[in-house]
């Protein structure tokens, strides 16, 4: 790596953290800069609480804060210094005009394009980090170009980040694969090189890859499509199992044992959630009708609605047991992550499915290890979710499992957070309403413990 290299990072948050945090800590000769809008993000990455939780991520950004990794909101000051920049801002689904309801919103990444356009003084190599439709990063150069100062050159990479939420500090520490696309231009591959001996660092140089920017942006959307894909089918094959009497666990690990097939990521569950599955997918459902794709569009559509099925189909089976009414029952609902050792909470099962046991009618006892009380009441009082009065007449957050299993009639487990395999579930037997039900929406309990007990136990792909 060149002496003195200087990173900014613009987009402070799950992605633009972490990953960053990791190339400071990696080369510490670089100086990473990581900057956001959101000045309370800012304060907190500065703080001994950081903004978002992760595995092993204190460790890291302790290690090298103050020293050459800086977190701040002086975004212009981070731009001009550096030498790198990465755009690892927010690309949600749009909510309304063209496309809404399935492209991705890029004003975030276009806006952040301009502001580097503008006060840039030197020449930079800009790199895109977000998740963005195919050939986005055509508009960048456009933008780029159009608003430079003369004598500016800038070169622009696709570094699609394949981290997964829970498991981000090890995944960037030892990932699978670096994807660096440019331009094949000689300009392109020299910056693609800059890139590279920066991860170079700690990644083996035959795990660093090299493309032209189409394929690298479209390889981001497609690695998504493809995980979210296998765990839709295994979703469907649960269905046909619970229909059956055949156990989608041994089905998943016959399957799995072939090595065409392979064993991961063939969990049955309630369903994907968190903020890229489902945003990705659409994305390339929209690129393919963009593209005249018809059928493609329909095909990669059909993953999501297999996913809202599962938990549609999860929620009917929770009334159905439960008598065919939640009114006034009490529900425990166990992890409102949308799955373990994060906090976060995006597209998450458990607001789907709280929302559905609102409308019920019924009492909701949550609790969940890592999510912020504000953060519950925030997702659960989105339009379209539930009114303010409804959440506080229905919802009540806990912060310990057996409080909020309490005079419960059933516990719906929704993430599969460790300790859930843990709890003394005799004592939370004992203080539950009889019959006491507990539904494993992730697949992950000892049944036949549980039915020891004397539970009424409800699992996914599987008859009890
Ligand atoms: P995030 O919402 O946690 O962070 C984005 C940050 O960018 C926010 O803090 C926002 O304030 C900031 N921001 C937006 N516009 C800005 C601007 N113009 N200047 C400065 N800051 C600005 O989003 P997250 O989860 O980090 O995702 C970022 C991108 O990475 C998305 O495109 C996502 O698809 C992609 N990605 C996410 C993964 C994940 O696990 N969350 C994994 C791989 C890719």
């Amino acid at each position: 790596t060149k002496e003195n290299l200087k990173i900014c990072c613009i987009g402070a948050g799950y992605v633009g953290g972490p990953t960053c945090a990791v190339i400071a800590y990696k080369c510490p000769t670089v100086t990473v800069t990581i900057v956001d809008l959101n000045e309370d993000r800012i304060a907190a990455w500065n703080s001994d609480n950081l903004p978002i939780y992760e595995p092993g991520l204190d460790d890291v950004v302790f290690a090298c804060r103050g020293r050459n990794l800086f977190f701040s909101s002086e975004v212009d000051q981070a731009i001009q210094e550096a030498d790198l920049i990465f755009v690892s801002v927010n690309t949600p689904t749009k909510k309304s005009g063209i496309g809404a309801g399935f492209a991705a919103d890029l004003a975030y990444v276009e806006s952040a394009t301009r502001r580097i356009a503008q006060v840039a003084t030197s020449s930079k190599i800009v790199i895109e980090k977000s998740t963005v439709p195919c050939r986005t990063a055509e508009s960048m150069r456009a933008i780029l170009e159009a608003n430079s100062r003369d004598g500016i050159r800038f070169d622009i990479l696709s570094n699609p980040e394949f981290l997964a939420e829970g498991t981000a500090i090890p995944d960037l520490m030892y990932p699978d694969r670096v994807l660096i696309g440019s331009l094949q231009t000689p300009e392109g591959i020299k910056a693609q090189n800059v890139l590279a001996d920066v991860y170079a660092n700690w990644v083996p140089k035959e795990k660093i890859i090299t493309m032209g920017l189409w394929s690298s942006e479209l390889s981001k959307l497609a690695a998504n499509a493809l995980l979210a894909q296998r765990i839709s089918s295994i979703n469907a094959l649960s269905a046909i199992c619970e229909a059956t009497g055949a156990d989608v666990d041994e089905v998943a690990y016959a399957c799995g044992l072939d090595s065409r097939i392979g064993p991961k990521f063939l969990k049955a569950s309630v369903g994907f959630g968190g903020s890229c599955f489902q945003k990705d997918i659409l994305n390339l459902v929209y690129l393919s009708e963009s593209l005249h794709l018809p059928e493609v569009a329909e095909y990669w559509k059909q993953v999501v609605t297999m996913n809202e099925y599962q938990k549609s189909r999860f929620l009917e089976r929770i009334v159905k047991r439960l008598f065919n009414t939640l009114t006034n029952k009490n529900l425990a609902v166990f992890g409102f992550a949308f799955k373990k050792n994060t906090g976060d909470t995006r597209e998450s099962a458990a607001i789907t499915l709280v929302k559905h046991f609102i409308q019920e009618k019924a009492n909701i006892h949550i609790y969940d290890p890592k999510v912020e009380d504000a953060q519950i009441e925030m997702d659960l009082c989105e339009p379209g979710i539930a009114t303010p009065e409804q959440y506080k007449k229905s919802v009540t957050i806990f912060h310990d499992p057996y409080e909020a299993a309490k005079n419960a009639d059933a516990i719906v487990v929704l993430t599969e957070w460790d300790e859930f395999k843990t709890l003394d579930y005799q004592r939370v037997y004992n203080n539950m309403h009889k019959p006491a039900f507990i539904f494993d929406g992730r697949l992950f309990l000892d049944t036949k413990k549980l039915q020891n007990i004397g539970f009424q136990v409800e699992v996914i792909g599987r008859q009890v």
